[in-house]
């Protein structure tokens, strides 16, 4: 139960590297259970979702070996049901299904419950599995698939009210990899989580194509190898410490980034008044707080729109920007539990019909403030970086899900944080 404390006022500057993506890696663990053979995995971040992974395979029974940001999987002998205790607490424990599926023709894996930031039902995975032959019965709190004579390749639309699934790509891509005959996803996912996806089933023996536009096709094979993998830098966090860079900033330099995924944050930046410039190989960036910071409007949308996982730290730079701003979240509508934490720091905001008006105020002040979800509470630590005085934030258990060692990152770029035992 540990706290962060924030003293506000300390611009921060210097370099530091990006971590690997946590969103590549959650699936990349899971799709190990799709050979018997050796797998190893470099860059996966040491935050508490990745370990819950870990957990879960060994849990089904593969042998798992992590060592400073690697992780060897060998699944030889593995069961079909993933332990609850350890699936209950993270959602993305649902891409799962996929790889049991496909190599155990059955598969039992606990239904997610609520989640604070939206409604997040998994009819699309249920209904790209049934596709390729499983069928589901649902049973004590649990979704049962299964395919007693193998799965089989087809053609699926994975397109919901609010766009593509990204997990969903994942578990029928998963899927189909070991299926009799081609299958056809359509209205795909394109984020750069599921080419990194591809790429290392590819690495495996997979045949896929199209990963990365809203058509992948994969023709199934009988059996897959082992492999060795790097994931994809991960450019959540790139991006919130760009926006922390934009909010405190006075030259920060990001190492080991990818500045094609950073396109739509980097842009939205731009339009904000600030600066950031990619060195040639396009592998770094360096951001400058603009002279003239600027309102702006945005909307998220799927990959490559402006993603809804940086919507919350682009809220949080608005709130001391001069002006009236917009945010709006297309793909959870719901996802604002950060902005009643920024209004008792001070900041102007009215939400509505999943829009965020905010109207810039000069300074916000430091108070105890309670962290929510991932996102929310990193908008809560780039608040509280100029905030007058010390902002406490509680409940920092939802930070260490998806960002590795932040407080020691900030303190290496010179701001002044303190994570306190609880
Ligand atoms: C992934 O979640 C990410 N998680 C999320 O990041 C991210 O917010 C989300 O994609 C959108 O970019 C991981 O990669 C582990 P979706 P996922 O299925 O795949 C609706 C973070 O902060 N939907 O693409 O679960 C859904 O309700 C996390 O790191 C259905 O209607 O999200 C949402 O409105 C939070 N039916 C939309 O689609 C379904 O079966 C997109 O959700 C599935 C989804």
């Amino acid at each position: 139960m540990d706290k962060l404390l924030v003293h506000g006022g300390t611009p921060i500057h210097g370099a530091i590297t990006i971590s690997g993506s946590k969103n590549a890696s959650l699936p990349i663990l899971a799709a190990a259970l799709l050979t018997d053979q050796d797998v190893v995995i470099r860059r996966v971040p040491d935050v508490s979702d990745t370990n819950y992974m870990v957990q879960i395979l060994t849990g089904l029974g593969a042998d798992v070996e992590r060592f400073s940001g690697t992780v060897r999987v060998t699944a030889a002998d593995i069961s079909d049901t993933a332990p609850y205790d350890i699936v209950r607490r993270m959602r993305a424990s649902v891409c799962m299904m996929g790889p049991l599926l496909a190599r155990k023709r059955r598969c039992v894996v606990a239904l997610p419950g609520g989640c604070v930031i939206g409604d997040r039902p998994i009819d699309l995975h249920i209904r790209g599995l049934e596709a390729l032959g499983a069928t589901t019965e649902f049973e004590g709190g649990n979704v049962i698939l299964s395919a007693p004579g193998g799965l089989k390749g087809a053609t699926v639309d994975l397109c919901g009210e609010n766009g593509p699934t990204v997990l969903g790509t994942d578990n029928v891509m998963m899927a189909a990899t070991l299926a009799e005959g081609t299958t056809t996803i359509t209205s795909a996912a394109c984020e750069p989580e599921v080419v990194d996806l591809a790429d290392f089933l590819n690495s495996m023996g997979a045949r896929i194509s199209g990963a990365g536009t809203s058509t992948i096709t994969i023709e199934g094979v009988g059996e897959l190898h082992g492999t060795v993998h790097n994931v994809i830098p991960d450019r959540i966090e790139a991006g919130t410490f760009m926006v922390a860079a934009a909010l405190a900033g006075e030259g920060v330099t990001l190492r080991r980034v990818h500045e094609g995924h950073l396109v739509a944050i980097t842009s939205a930046l731009r339009k904000a008044g600030h600066q950031v410039h990619f060195n040639d190989n396009g592998d770094a960036c360096t951001i400058h707080r603009g002279d003239t910071p600027m309102p702006a409007e945005i909307s998220t949308d799927p990959y490559p729109g402006y993603p809804t996982d940086m919507q919350a730290q682009m809220t949080a730079l608005f709130a001391t920007t001069p002006g009236t701003s917009r945010v709006t979240d297309t793909i959870f509508p719901q996802r604002f539990m950060h902005c009643a934490e920024l209004k008792r720091m001070g900041a102007d905001i009215h939400v509505a019909d999943g829009q965020a008006q905010i109207t810039g105020v000069k300074k916000l002040s430091g108070a105890p403030v309670m962290a929510s979800d991932l996102r929310a509470s990193a908008a809560l630590v780039l608040a509280a970086l100029t905030a007058e005085g010390t902002t406490e934030i509680n409940r920092l258990y939802h930070i260490d899900r998806g960002y590795e060692h932040i407080d020691e990152k900030l303190e290496a770029l010179g701001a002044n944080v303190e994570r306190v035992r609880v």
